[in-house]
């Protein structure tokens, strides 16, 4: 199985747990106040939902898909929209492995590195849109 399919499956099974994404938001906004703090007017359980879609779109940029999706995701997170910095893409995967590894039952570090792999590029094009 290519490492795309690995993490393809690898997501299914998160997305069959009802607290991945509720843990992924504790995860992420505990790694700073910063980034706690851009999400206090947030309607969380929209956002829950909108970033389910969101790492699809990640996830199926790695098995071929355009990048138009991921183009707009650039668009509304650079310094004229959310402004968000582009170290802060570090701690944002960092959270989402901590959420793998907790709620993939055959999460192992070489799915670990499988995810990062996959997902990498489509993330540089969120970043490299700052
Ligand atoms: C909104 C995905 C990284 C903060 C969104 C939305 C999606 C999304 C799908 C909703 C659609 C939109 O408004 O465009 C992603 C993905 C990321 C990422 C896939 C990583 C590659 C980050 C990071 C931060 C962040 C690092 C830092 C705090 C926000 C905020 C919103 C948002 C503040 C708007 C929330 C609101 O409507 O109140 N993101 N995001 N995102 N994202 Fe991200």
């Amino acid at each position: 199985m290519s490492k795309s399919d690995l993490v393809f499956q690898s997501y299914g099974r998160c997305c069959n747990r009802d607290e991945f994404f509720v843990d992924f938001y504790s995860y992420f906004m505990g790694s700073s106040d910063a980034i706690r703090q851009r999400f206090v007017n947030t309607d969380m359980p929209a956002q829950r939902h909108l970033l389910r879609a969101g790492i699809l779109q990640l996830v199926l940029h790695a098995r071929g898909m355009s990048d138009r999706k991921l183009k707009a995701l650039g668009e509304s997170h650079d310094r004229t929209g959310y402004n968000i910095p582009p170290e802060w893409y570090n701690l944002w995967l960092d959270a989402l492995m901590t959420t793998v590894r907790k709620h993939d039952p055959e999460y192992t570090p070489d799915l670990d590195r499988a995810w990062r792999d996959a997902l990498g590029p489509g993330i540089e094009i969120i970043r490299g849109a700052y």
